[in-house]
């Protein structure tokens, strides 16, 4: 959540600072601001709500060669000018990603000493708090104050007794160091300085330490110093040039190219392959967790699974998982899946399955990203960085990862080799299924006003209904739901009238006419029913209006080909309804606090 850049060095830090918030905006886009040190050790704050673009016309150009940005997905207070990021008191300015979860108790006790606060975030309580404990070392604060707060944090700060210093602060929110020549940067995503350095340190929680132009100082919360790892970063540039139409529409355009890379990566690496044996074969128990988009790959890897490899598996929010009291032990696998590898809920919960005894492999878009630290495999969906909110080719990509890891531990060597050569053949595949995008467009465009739209299919199709339906409301904001088709009837039907879509899902052989039976019955309520299948002959016999043709593949690849037109449905009624899908309301790419 949220982006923190930080800059010290040469160069005009405005520039480089506002450049770097600005390929942080999908971690959050509420408001955005900066405090600068103008060079006269004055500094100088503004911040602006909405899109950092608007903070880029007040500030570029600016003065000054360290300071410290932010760009803001609420958690505390509105989004506006004085809940928005830096936050300063007395000699301190900081910025912060994360919540102070004490905050509250914190700040009754500061303002009955007096202290004022001007916002409402739990964010001031910090800046206040440091300025307290401030008694001419910064770092002694820093330390006392990291001791007394609860939550998660990652903070940027400046302190107006050192103006070229920026002092950092982290546990449980990302945040990374640059080290450049003669400059230095501090950001919660090594992209933000992608244009200037690949020299970086991954901060471990409970860290702390400050950076001016030449140094970096690293130190636990008890001032004992650390030494530095500094790593080389797999951040690539030419992956965040803004694309003509959008990021999501260009990210599900690469899917075939992620497909490829995966399945190569996977099977190319002998030791991976070789571990994933071992770690299934002392386990007796599977559990996979994730969020979102993540746990919807783990519905389709659970029946994968199931399918392939006869085992039986069970699968949990990440969220839900960590409250529960899990029944993890040795002898456990838990399979933890995030595209980021930064989402609180997942990495809570694989830390809490790790401290149980159980292994755990972890599949992810981002290598260096937190959760890899608590693995005993990482696998690597190779999708490439993903800008737009809504997850598209990580979640292609996830989904495939389950079917090659069935591959390795599968005994059927007949059913291995059939399933292989599909997944050779799943580039082309998915470039096929990617030339539905001029009818979808058109459907969208006939469909955008509905009150709200339905995804029902059975068996594989089933999780796809549930993922086809997450994308479209969360970036048309049209209100939808996945449905096991056979279950509509046992209630659901109610809501079905003529001002309500149905997207009945067909991919799966030995169900399909199962699922037209429950579109059969919207169809006669009036529900306009949209079809998407890889079978010729259904279209007609489903009672449904409208088509989308699929290339023909066998069962376990279709929840990979089939979300492409699901994902291209939610993109193009997203713009049909005059929203900028890369961005939609209330959402942040990756969600770092619980
Ligand atoms: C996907 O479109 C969503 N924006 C969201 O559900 C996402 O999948 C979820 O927050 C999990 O993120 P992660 O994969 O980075 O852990
Ligand atoms: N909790 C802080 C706030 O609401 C920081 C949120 C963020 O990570 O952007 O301001």
């Amino acid at each position: 959540m949220c982006g923190i850049a930080g800059y010290t060095g040469k160069r005009k830090a405005s520039e480089v600072v506002v450049d770097g918030l600005a390929l942080l905006e999908y971690r959050g886009y509420d408001s955005a601001g900066i405090a600068l040190f103008n060079g006269q050790g004055n500094l100088q704050i503004t911040k602006k709500a909405g899109f950092v673009s608007h903070l880029k016309k007040a500030v570029y150009g600016k003065e000054g060669c360290c300071g410290i940005g932010h760009t803001r997905w609420a958690t505390h207070g509105i989004a506006n000018e004085t809940n928005c990021h830096p936050h300063c008191h007395g000699k301190f300015c900081i910025v912060h990603n994360g919540i102070i979860e004490n905050f509250a108790t914190l700040k009754k006790s500061l303002q009955k000493k007096g202290k004022k606060f001007l916002s409402q975030t739990d964010t001031e309580v910090v800046a206040v708090l440091l300025d307290e404990f401030y008694k001419g070392d910064v770092l002694d604060a820093l330390g006392k104050v990291a001791k007394l707060l609860k939550g998660s944090f990652a903070i940027a700060i400046l302190c107006h007794d050192f103006c070229d210093r920026i002092y950092f602060l982290k546990k449980g929110s990302p945040l990374i160091v640059g080290v450049g020549q003669g400059e230095n940067f501090v950001a919660s995503d090594q992209l933000a300085f992608v244009h200037y350095t690949d020299n970086v340190v991954f901060l471990k929680d409970n860290e702390m330490g400050y950076a001016d132009s030449n140094n970096v100082f690293v130190f636990d919360f008890c001032k004992n110093k650390k030494v530095l790892h500094v790593e080389k970063s797999n951040a690539k540039a030419d992956n965040v040039a803004k694309p003509p139409k959008s990021f999501m529409h260009k990210e599900i355009f690469e899917i075939p190219k992620a497909l490829r890379m995966t399945a190569n990566d996977f099977f190319n690496d002998e030791y991976k392959k070789q571990k994933a044996i071992d770690i299934f074969s002392k386990n007796d128990k599977v559990i996979m967790i994730g969020c979102g988009t993540a746990y919807n790959a783990c519905l389709v890897g659970k029946l994968v699974w199931e399918k392939v490899l006869h085992v039986s598996a069970e699968v949990d929010l990440a969220s839900e998982f960590r409250y529960k009291n899990p029944l993890v032990s040795k002898g456990t696998l838990v399979v933890a899946v995030s595209q980021s590898g930064e989402t609180a809920d997942t990495l809570r919960a694989t830390k809490l399955a790790k401290s149980k005894g159980a292994d755990v492999v972890v599949i992810t878009n981002v290598a260096h990203s937190s959760i890899t630290k608590n693995a005993d495999l990482v696998l690597h969906t190779k999708a490439g960085q993903e800008v737009a909110v809504a997850a598209t080719k990580s979640y292609a990509t996830q989904v495939l990862l389950f079917l090659c890891i069935a591959c390795v531990l599968s005994k059927d060597s007949k059913a291995v080799k059939e399933i292989k050569k599909q997944i050779d053949d799943l580039p082309y595949l998915a470039t096929k299924a990617l030339l539905c995008d001029t009818v979808v467009a058109k459907k969208a465009k006939e469909f955008c006003k509905k009150q709200g739209t339905f995804f029902v299919g059975r068996g594989l199709d089933f999780p796809l209904a549930i993922e086809g339906s997450l994308k479209l409301k969360e970036i048309s904001y049209m209100h939808s739901q996945g449905f096991a088709a056979g279950e509509l009837k046992h209630g659901s039907i109610a809501l079905v009238d003529k001002n309500v879509l149905v997207v009945g899902i067909i991919t799966q052989k030995k169900v399909a006419e199962k699922t037209i039976n429950a579109l059969h019955e919207v169809s006669c309520r009036g529900a306009k029913v949209l079809v998407v299948t890889q079978f010729d002959k259904m279209a007609n016999e489903a009672g449904c209006h409208d088509v989308i043709k699929l290339p023909g593949a066998t069962d376990l690849l279709m929840p990979i080909l089939a979300v492409i037109p699901l994902q291209l449905f939610a993109y193009h009624v997203s713009v049909a309804r005059g929203i900028n899908p890369d961005k939609p309301r209330n959402l942040a790419k990756s969600v770092t606090v619980e």
